[in-house]
């Protein structure tokens, strides 16, 4: 894996070496980070994952009845793969499943233990990164193929980028459906609670950024110098992680020295918010034409089926 620590040392050199310090989300997932998000997911701050689960049977319900019988899905992003069950569930007679995601040993341990419940469902999982263009494995070819990016994921590019990986998916998938979760969340309090502390969960997923960086790229980040701290922003609206520096500090990372004055922050990770019009322009973007959307009551979890 030589490769994927270079690059991994280079954006993180990039990100730390610029004005304002950002280090790319991508790398908050490895077998750890993975976990801790899977426990962020069942705490009861963080709502979307809730929102999402309470929409999703009927939402499955009228996407098998759209997609009709023997379809093989591709999910972006799978982590634990416990929301394709409700999709599996309610789809005739699916056929394949391929369960894409960059946390390659967490993603493998999941299918493992989701195959067994469907022993006619051909099971692929794939590590990959889905911010670069990706080829999926031989076997999709002429089915029928439904994308699904589900939680807030697709919060997590900027708006450019989001339209350039809504763009991507398009070539991947091919003529197809893709449903895609969107946050279209405004209260700032409900935000930075479930993005907040979540009892130490969530300062816990950032800090294993450094953690990560320290054992894969020998780096000596001092990670009892840095406090989360969650930031609702706006143009575009949305949520940041930042790490704030609580005293000077110089660190190394790959022959680099990396400064830091008290107060000082890194962005780990952004999640834009996107209310249903927004979303259906940024799909269009992308290349998809939107065809259905469910909202949930409280308007705090939104789907979107789109076609392409
Ligand atoms: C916020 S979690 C969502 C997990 C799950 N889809 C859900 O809705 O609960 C984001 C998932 O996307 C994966 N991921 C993040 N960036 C990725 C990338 N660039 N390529 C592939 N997978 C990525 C992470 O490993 C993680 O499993």
């Amino acid at each position: 894996m030589a490769d994927a620590s270079e690059t991994f040392l280079r954006d993180a050199l990039a990100g730390l070496t610029a004005p304002t310090k950002t280090l790319p989300g991508k790398y908050l997932w490895d077998d750890t980070g993975s976990d801790l998000f899977d426990r962020i997911c069942a705490h009861p701050d963080y709502y979307p994952t809730k929102h999402e689960m309470a929409l999703l049977p009927e939402v499955a319900a009228d996407v098998a009845g759209i997609v009709g019988a023997g379809v093989g899905v591709v999910e972006f992003g799978a982590g634990a793969s416990r929301k394709i069950r409700v999709l599996l569930d309610a789809m005739e007679a699916p056929e394949a499943y391929v369960a894409l995601d960059i946390s390659g040993d967490f993603l493998a341990a999941a299918i493992a233990r989701l195959a067994p419940d469907y022993p006619h469902v051909t099971m692929t999982p794939f590590a990959a990164d889905y911010s670069r263009p990706i080829r999926l494995p031989e076997g999709l070819a002429g089915k029928n193929v439904l994308g699904f990016f589900a939680g807030t994921s697709i919060g997590n590019f900027s708006p450019d980028e989001a339209a350039g990986f809504l763009a991507r998916a398009r070539d991947t998938l091919g003529v197809s459906r893709f449903l895609v979760g969107a946050d279209p969340t405004r209260d700032p309090d409900r935000l930075k609670r479930a993005y907040g502390a979540c009892d130490g969960l969530m300062p816990a997923l950032h800090l294993n950024l450094l953690a990560r960086m320290n054992r894969e790229l020998g780096a000596d980040f001092a990670l009892d110098n840095f406090r989360h701290e969650a930031r609702v922003v706006d143009a575009p609206f949305r949520v940041e992680a930042h790490l704030v520096a609580l005293r000077p500090a110089i660190y190394r990372l790959g022959g680099r020295e990396i400064r830091f004055e008290p107060g000082e922050s890194i962005r780990t990770d952004t999640s834009h918010k996107y209310a249903p019009a927004a979303f259906r322009a940024l799909a269009e973007r992308g290349g998809w034409r939107p065809e259905k959307m469910w909202l949930d009551q409280q308007g705090a979890f939104s789907l979107h089926l789109l076609r392409g």
